[in-house]
Parts: structure tokens; sequence; C-alpha cells
């Protein structure tokens, strides 16, 4: 354990972006009742992600890590987490094809709930509100009374992580992602699609090669990797009394683990070296992520690498570039040379959607789908120059057919927006520019001589 850490210690330090609850009373018994239940995520399986997160990070592998903005008390069945496990699997099957190296994959899923926000309320015509802050806090319809922060709200977040986890698990190791199974991942809408016909053709080579395998004397029935996968679960942590709720000593290693997700990440909004954030999950064994948006200097990511990873053990940090187009091949760089010369072993991701988000004409908040594949150009191009591994993408996604980001094969407009616009939060990708968008980032990775 980190000195002077502990679960609690983040309390002396001052923690941005907490709701108002309004009875502390309400609050700390939400917080004891989940305190009592069993952990969503054991210790073993995010030191599992680690290692995994270890290879990235040496440049043996890539890290799909993509899911909601936020996750929906509303939007909560087995069909939504089926379709979007579905396109993670696609996108994770192109990858792994196309680059040669295993896909390491992350769920936003079973607790990406609460949202950071720019202005603690909103105007919503003449009403000036308290914003909403997601399903685990408040309810986003515009009334004064829907928005009060509400400490159930917290346990429920926890029951729905619990089936959403279950789910997930079922689905992964129970036949859905066996590979012999890589056509029926693919839904109606998107199997019409060029880029559902370009997996299509990439689904039967991979049928081939195992038939090739089998034809070799590889027993395929038999070999576990060809018929599960590991998903793991992850979110911003951002609520820090629900995260201590949630963390507990490893009884093998003696260390504290946020059982909540196997790996947690600290958002651009809260990572202050001094704040509480930071605090809370420099002391837990979990796989750490941590946003640097474009103004983010070298001094600064130097501190944060030694903060929360003075070991410099590999996978334990992943720096996610959230930079914008324009600017991330110009402010990546300088922090790429500065942490491989400081000698920390970091995963760096890049989340092409939180700086290229725009209000569209209609109103509605998108990002276009051509900015986001500029953005990973640009973030593969500063590791192409630098002699730096491109690790991974962090990406805001759905399996449903949505039309919330512009542009992809299928050009969505601004008069297609309000057509299915779906998200509690953020605009996200549906599942044919998900699935093109991995085509696409697979292409910028090999044609810049990595793969
Ligand atoms: C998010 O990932 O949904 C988010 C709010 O990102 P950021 O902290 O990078 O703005
Ligand atoms: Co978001």
């Amino acid at each position: 354990m980190p000195t002077g850490w502990s679960p609690t210690s983040w309390r002396a330090f001052p923690a941005v972006q907490q709701p108002e609850w309004p009875d502390e009373g309400d609050l700390d018994r939400a917080l004891k009742q989940i305190a009592s239940y069993p952990p969503l995520v054991f210790a073993g399986e995010a030191r599992s992600l680690q290692s995994a997160l270890a290879q990235v990070s040496a440049g043996n592998a890539f890290l799909l890590q993509a899911g909601d903005c936020a996750e929906s008390f509303d939007d909560f069945s087995a069909n939504n987490i089926r379709e979007k496990l579905r396109v993670i699997l696609q996108m994770a099957v192109v990858l792994t094809y196309s680059l040669g190296v295993p896909t390491v994959k992350v769920g936003r899923i079973a607790g990406q709930f609460a949202k950071p926000r720019s202005s603690s309320t909103e105007k919503v015509g003449d009403l000036e509100l308290p914003s909403f802050r997601g399903h685990i806090v408040n309810d986003p319809t515009p009334t004064p009374a829907a928005r009060i922060p509400d400490p159930d709200r917290l346990v429920q977040a926890y029951h729905q992580s619990a089936s959403t986890l279950n789910l997930v698990r079922a689905f992964t190791k129970g036949g859905f992602a066996d590979l012999s199974r890589v056509h029926a991942w693919t839904q109606e809408f998107v199997g019409t699609s060029p880029e559902g016909q370009r997996y299509e053709q990439l689904a039967t080579e991979i049928d081939r090669a195992l038939r090739f395998m089998r034809a070799c004397g590889v027993d395929t029935e038999n070999t576990s990797s060809l018929h599960e996968v590991d998903v793991y679960t992850s979110h911003e942590a951002l609520l820090l009394g629900y995260e201590e709720a949630l963390t507990r000593q490893d009884s093998l290693t003696g260390g504290w683990y946020d059982c909540s997700a196997h790996m947690l990440w600290i958002g651009e909004r809260t990572r202050q070296l001094d704040g509480a954030h930071i605090e809370f999950l420099r002391g837990v064994g979990n796989p750490i992520g941590c946003k640097i948006g474009a103004s983010t200097s070298v001094d600064f990511v130097l501190e944060l690498c030694q903060v929360l990873n003075p070991a410099r053990v590999p996978g334990r940090l992943t720096l996610i570039s959230r930079m914008g187009a324009d600017k991330v091949e110009s402010a990546l760089r300088p922090l790429l040379r500065a942490v491989t010369d400081a000698g920390h072993p970091v995963v760096w991701a890049c989340d092409p959607m939180h700086a290229n988000t725009f209000t569209s004409s209609s109103g509605l908040k998108t990002r276009h789908f051509d900015d986001i594949i500029r953005e990973i150009s640009g973030f593969v191009n500063a590791h192409r120059a630098e002699g730096t591994w491109p690790g991974g993408i962090h990406v805001e996604l759905t399996g449903d057919n949505v039309t919330e980001c512009l542009g992809g094969a299928d050009d969505l407009t601004v008069e297609d927006l309000d057509h299915r616009y779906q998200t509690v939060c953020d605009p996200r990708l549906n599942a044919r520019q998900g699935l093109d968008l991995a085509f696409g980032v697979a292409e910028l990775i090999r044609s810049s001589g990595f793969a």
C-alpha cells in the first residue's frame, strides 16, 4: 500500500464533480449497503487485465476500450448488452486479424453511469436546472424534482452493474464469443452494408484459417482461446463514495482493489494532482487510466506517472489522449518523448471522441466520423514519429442503429440526427460506424509500418 493511503484517505482532499446529495444520512445508508454487498469483480481478474495491458505497453497487443458514454437505467436489457458485445467482438476480430496481435477488450460497461459536467447547472428553455449527472445520480427529465440527486440510485447502479456483468460473462464464456461464430455476430443492418460485407470476407478467411489449423492436426475443439474471450469492465471513477464502498482488501496479496470494475479511469475534469480522485486511485491495485487533453504539460504527465505508478509496473497506467483532431499530433509528441525518456511503461490510447464534439445546427450534440478518424491518424503519426506504439483506442459506441454521430459509410447528415438520437449523454458511433472505424484504425496503423 502506498504511504499514507487508505480507502478513505481521499476524503481529506478536494473532490470536484461530486453531486450535492440533499441528505448526508441517506447517502451514508446507501454507501453502507453497497459496502456490505459482494464485490463485482475479483482482484485476480484485475491483475489479469494488468498483465494483458503490460503486453500492450510493450507493443505486443492492442487495446480496444469501448461502450456507452453513459449507461442508462431505462435502456437496460439483454438485447442492448448483447448488441454492444457483438460490435466490440467484431471490431476486435478485425483489429486482431489485421494487426496480427491480440486485442485486449475492455468495455465502458457494467458501471459506466456517472458523468462529470462542465457546468453544474443547465438552461432548459427558461428554466435553470441542476445538470444531469448520469442515472447513478439523478434523472434527465427537465424538472427540478427529477434533478435532485438520489442515493438510492447508487444502489440501483450496483445491481444493474451486477446483472450486466453476469450477462457479459455468460456471453463471453458460454459460446456466444466462439470464433466459429464470427459470421453470426453480424447484425442485419450491418450485414448488407459495404463494411458488413468486408467483415463477412474477413470472417470467411478466419473460417478457412480454422479449417487449415484442424487439417494440420491442431486440436481447435479443445483450445479454449478459440471458444471464449475475456471482456473486461471499466468506468470513470467519478463518485468516490461509491468506489470506496466497493474497495476491498485482496486476501491473496493484502492489496486493496476497487472491485466495482476491472479498470478505472480518471476523467479530464478530475485529474488534479492534489485532488481526491488521484489520491483514491493511486492506492488501488487495479489498472488505471487517465484522460489527457491537448493542454496537458510534460511536467504534469511526468508527475502523474510518478504518483499513479511509482514502481513503474507495466500495464498499471494507461494514458488516454483526447486532444482533438487538429491538435493531437503536435500536443502528444512531447509527452510521448518525455514519458519514454523517463522510463515509464505506459499504454498510450486514443480517445478520438471527446475533443471533437460540437453542437450541430439542429441543436444536437454530435461528432463527425471523419474527425474521429483524423484524430486517430494524428495519434498514429505522433507515435510513428516518436518510435512509440499506438497502443489502443477508447471510443463511445453502441450496438444499436442509432443516428448520433455524423458521416461514416452511411454518410449520416445533420438532418438524420433526430431519427434515432437515443444517447443519455454524448453521441455514440452506431454498429456500422464502429466496424468501419475498426477497419480504418487497422489500415492507419498498418500503413504507418507498425504491423
Ligand atoms: C467520457 O469519457 O465520457 C468523458 C467525460 O471524457 P473526458 O473526461 O475525457 O471529457
Ligand atoms: Co462521453
